[in-house]
């Protein structure tokens, strides 16, 4: 029997889980549990690059925590857990910000796009987070690592960082991670201006549709989206970003094709395809509402669930923290 390859991915608890985050990234994460050996977390440590309120951090962290269950994610088939919980993160992570050169830093889009945005917060942790982001994968040994387009560099900058390792102190401490990008919804757009990704932490909620949000609102915002002054239903991201992006959302939600999309709509406005995806989305969302407000009665269940996903994580992280601590010199504490 050939072992199970690791995936590992998270989010950062940050804002609202958006329908970008569920198309991006958790539909695989779902896919990949049923045959893979899996690991997904809650960035809490990465959140605090920016400023948080302590009190809605930890409910936050709570949220998306029942989030990540409520869409499916099964505690039982993965190991679910929080960042800060498992203190090998940290630990991995200073070493391997003492490898990696600030040129490679420099290089990140994210860290300039976030710097902008809060340039009152401009912190260390902030331009450091990719690094950290290489030690949460690298802890695990991770082959794959599913993530929507906006995180490439990072997954790139984590290979560059195995090879700053390798060549310092020999090969065979981590494994090479490969990004897992979907082919379809890689890049969810802001439903008011489709030239930007939706972002979870958008000032503008008009922007995203939440995973939380209530059916009221789903329709609202999925209703006026910004779109172009054309009638027919056709994919052109190009000239029609607004309309391609409801019709990426369709077609995964509803597991179509964009040709089937296009049939289906033809004669017909952009106004009935907003109609039908708003409908579509309130009807995925609304078993995921009723799981959701479940898990969240009771945190000492959530608590619970967390303890055995930490514990079941760290066994793994200080595997690989004692070879490292080990090949870099530094003396096991007896
Ligand atoms: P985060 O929290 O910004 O996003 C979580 C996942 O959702 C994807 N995503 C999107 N996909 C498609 N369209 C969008 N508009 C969209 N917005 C977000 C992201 O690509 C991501 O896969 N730094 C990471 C969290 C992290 C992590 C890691 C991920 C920390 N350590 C280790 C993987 C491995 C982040 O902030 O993702």
């Amino acid at each position: 029997m050939t072992a199970k390859k690791t995936i590992l991915s998270g989010s950062t608890v940050t804002g609202d889980l958006t329908l970008g985050n569920y198309i991006g990234a958790i539909t695989n994460w779902k896919k990949l549990q049923e045959d893979y050996d899996c690991l997904y977390f809650l960035a809490d440590l990465h959140a605090l690059t920016v400023f948080q309120d302590p009190k809605i951090l930890k409910d936050r962290t709570y949220s998306f925590f029942a989030q990540y269950l409520a869409l499916g994610l099964d505690p039982e088939k993965n190991t679910i857990f929080a960042q800060s919980h498992v203190h090998e993160h940290t630990e991995l992570s200073w070493i391997l910000t003492c490898l990696t050169p600030l040129g490679y830093l420099n290089r990140m889009t994210q860290f300039k796009d976030k710097s902008e945005k809060h340039e009152k917060n401009v912190n260390a942790g902030l331009y450091t987070y990719p690094i950290l982001m290489a030690a949460d994968i690298l802890l695990y040994q991770a082959d794959m690592v599913p993530v929507g387009e906006d995180q490439r560099q990072h997954l790139e900058l984590c290979r560059d960082i195995v090879g700053f390792f390798q060549n310092r102190y020999g090969e065979g401490t981590f494994k090479m991670p490969e990004a897992y990008i979907g082919k379809m919804g890689a890049r969810i757009m802001s439903l008011q201006d489709p030239s930007k990704k939706m972002s979870k932490s958008d000032e503008n909620d008009k922007n995203y549709v939440s995973i939380i949000d209530d059916a009221k609102k789903i329709e609202k915002k999925i209703k006026s989206a910004a779109t172009d002054s054309d009638t027919v239903v056709n994919y052109d991201p190009e000239n029609k970003p607004g309309l391609s992006n409801l019709m990426v959302i369709y077609s995964v939600l509803g597991n179509k094709t964009m040709a089937e999309i296009e049939k289906a709509y033809e004669g017909k406005m952009y106004g009935h395809l907003k109609v039908d995806l708003a409908e579509l989305t309130v009807e995925t969302l609304k078993p995921v509402h009723e799981k959701y407000n479940d898990l969240m009665k009771n945190r000492d269940h959530l608590d619970q669930l967390l303890r055995k996903g930490a514990e079941k994580a760290s066994v793994r992280a200080a595997l690989t923290l004692t070879e490292v601590y080990n090949k870099v010199g530094l003396i096991p504490r007896r």
